[in-house]
């Protein structure tokens, strides 16, 4: 009761409130996603995510090498596939020399002891832009969960650490664990895309990929936004099913989310803070609008304060630089 209580006192200098503060922040929090494309010498700046590039293996080499040196120590490849490659079946997806593959064994002979997490999905590689095989318009699970347990065991035997499924599927990780399991793959684990929503925050990431749908929208399989208990059964069951780290996404409007996870699972969470909102942050701070490092690691900290253990990010990075001035 005022005056014996004034908040104010634990404020008063900048030692005593590092000293009562709750949350902090580290490289060791976050996974940087990177964009893999056929050629040499490419490094080509994605329209929609200033700043952000799509690179050829060659110039990965050198990339995740300079993360390392930063203190980042996980990647998350994602992959451009060429129009001629696409088909509705993945068939791409499993070529084990195919980019992703190649990319996996490039990322771990650069830099063996970096954790190299995959995406594993169809659009990509889908001539319909869907995360599923297509039939008559309607996006097929199971058929589709077949392929990416395959995809899944493909990375594996490339040298992924980490298989990261982001379609939604329903039963999916069950599917993919076994597999794995059958195969010998007893330490590759699963980030699962657990609470994956269809959002309007994907669009420059679809940009960066070329992998927007051809027709229709992804309601079918990613959750609808106006949900909250459902991102918990999805997350309850992906953990049933083997997910060793489960995932929030988008981030920074799913808060929310992420806090009641953290208050019902012991298993890590991991947020993503995707394309659309660092498209965000970047538009404002190129007006001069905002303060872009300041925000970042505002925006960082909200993560973990909602409970995220760990966090996918464009602003990797910067955040390694902001944290270590
Ligand atoms: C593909 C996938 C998407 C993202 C990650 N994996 C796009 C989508 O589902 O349409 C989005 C990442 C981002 O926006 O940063 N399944």
């Amino acid at each position: 009761m005022y005056p014996l209580k004034r908040n104010r006192r634990l404020r008063t200098s900048a030692a005593v409130r590092s000293l009562v503060r709750e949350q902090s922040l580290s490289v060791d929090d976050f996974i940087v996603p990177l964009f893999v494309v056929e050629g040499s010498n490419i490094k080509e700046e994605i329209p929609s995510m200033p700043d952000y590039y799509r690179m050829s293996l060659d110039l990965i080499v050198d990339e995740v090498k300079s993360l390392w040196a930063l203190g980042l120590k996980s990647v998350l490849l994602f992959v451009k596939v060429p129009d001629l490659l696409k088909d509705n079946k993945g068939t791409e997806a499993l070529n084990p020399k195919g980019l992703m593959q190649r990319a996996i064994k490039t990322v771990k002979k650069a830099c063996p002891k970096m954790l190299v997490m995959t995406d594993v999905a169809l659009d990509p590689y889908s001539s319909f832009g869907h995360d599923g095989i297509v039939e008559e318009g309607i996006i097929l699970n199971d058929p589709t969960k077949e392929v990416l347990a395959k995809i899944a065991l493909s990375h594996a035997q490339a040298g992924a650490d980490f298989v990261a499924p982001s379609d939604m599927m329903d039963g999916r990780v069950e599917y993919i664990r076994e597999l794995l399991e059958a195969e010998g793959f007893h330490h590759t684990g699963i980030m699962s895309y657990s609470a994956k929503y269809a959002s309007s925050f994907y669009a420059p990431f679809r940009d960066a990929l070329d992998s927007a749908p051809g027709f229709g929208d992804k309601k079918t399989y990613q959750m609808d936004f106006h949900n909250r208990k459902e991102a918990i059964s999805e997350t309850l069951l992906d953990i049933e099913e083997g997910a060793d780290i489960v995932m929030v996404k988008p981030g920074m409007a799913y808060l929310d989310i992420i806090r009641d996870l953290a208050e019902q699972i012991e298993t890590p969470i991991a947020a993503y803070q995707v394309s659309g909102e660092y498209a965000m942050l970047k538009a404002a701070a190129a007006k001069g609008w905002i303060d872009y490092d300041a925000i970042v690691y505002e925006q960082l900290i909200a993560f973990k304060r909602a409970g995220a253990s760990l966090i996918a990010t464009y602003t990797a990075k910067d955040a390694a630089r902001i944290l270590s001035t």
